[in-house]
């Protein structure tokens, strides 16, 4: 077994040429199993990511190969909701740029319009992608007393609608009423720069958006550009289009809050996901179904 102990991310070559003679590999969103690696690595009978987004693999790839495809749902719902949370508290209550003041030593005492902030309680909150995670950011916004409305491709039960207080609604209606939007889709060629200039021009002008999925959903630059015009109050993004770059027009915005795509970094968390990609592995290997697989079609299946 090899384990790639550097702090910095291991180079592609580097991956390539160790994977090669491996029957299994554990890794991270930051690497792509596709067909390069899947071609150089005969051995290899699992592919399994540290993560629940997979668009790091190329399943469809794996699955010509006979190679299984493994991820980690589930066990971050909860503290990538709490985070999605934390982002939309800090930018509408301007968290961050009061910290900085007290850093700086600038702040010169308390006055009645000193970073003024938005309202949570009371207000609408927007969801668009209304799976597990989307769902636990509805159920947190009852304390605060929030209409939910939200957009999916698939629309929810009535009773999973009644459970979590939220009401379906059209992505146009969703982008037009609600004062925080919260991302939580996959990313797919469809769900790629979701938020663009046209759907953020039909945002209110009052209104934050906060995205914790895939940096890709979101058209940065277009983000800047709205934000410049006045177009929506601010912005929290935990996730970016190029990781770990982040677009020019974004990096001076006080109305806009960066973080590291540190969702679902509780150290309860990471380890449960950490765990549940190795006993996919070994799963596998015990000859028996991992319980996360994607493309269960290949089990048993000689190796191509
Ligand atoms: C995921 O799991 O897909 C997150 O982006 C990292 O936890």
């Amino acid at each position: 077994m090899e384990y790639w102990k550097e702090a910095e991310r291991i180079p592609r070559g580097e991956l390539l040429a160790r994977v090669a003679g491996k029957d299994g590999l554990i890794c991270l969103l930051t690497e792509k199993v596709d067909e390069e690696l899947l071609g150089g690595s005969p051995k290899l009978r699992i592919a399994a990511t540290v993560s629940v987004g997979f668009d790091n693999i190329d399943v469809a790839a794996c699955t010509r190969h006979n190679v299984a495809a493994t991820h980690t749902p589930g066990v971050l719902d909860h503290t990538t909701a709490d985070f999605a949370w934390t982002l939309l508290m800090a930018v509408a209550r301007r968290v961050v740029e009061g910290e900085a003041w007290m850093r700086a030593g600038t702040w010169k005492g308390w006055d009645l319009d000193q970073l003024l902030g938005a309202d949570i309680h009371g207000k609408t909150l927007g969801i668009l992608g209304f799976g597990r995670i989307g769902r636990e950011v509805a159920r947190r916004s009852r304390g605060f007393e929030m209409r939910v409305l939200y957009n999916d491709a698939v629309r929810a039960a009535a009773e999973t609608e009644r459970e979590f207080g939220a009401e379906f609604a059209e992505r146009d209606r969703v982008l037009a009423e609600a004062d925080f939007i919260s991302v939580h889709v996959p990313l797919l060629p469809e769900t790629r720069h979701l938020i663009n200039a046209s759907t953020l021009a039909k945002m209110k002008k009052t209104a934050y958006l906060i995205n914790t999925s895939r940096g890709p959903v979101v058209d940065e630059a277009a983000l800047g550009a709205a934000l410049a015009a006045g177009q929506l109050a601010g912005a929290a993004l935990d996730v970016f289009e190029n990781e770990p770059k982040v677009h020019a027009s974004l990096m001076g915005r006080k109305d806009v809050l960066l973080t590291p795509h540190i969702a679902s970094a509780s150290i309860e968390t990471r380890t449960k996901m950490a765990v549940m990609a190795a006993e996919n592995v070994s799963a596998l290997f015990r000859g028996e179904r991992p319980a996360n697989v994607l493309n269960p079609e290949v089990l048993g299946k000689a190796r191509q």
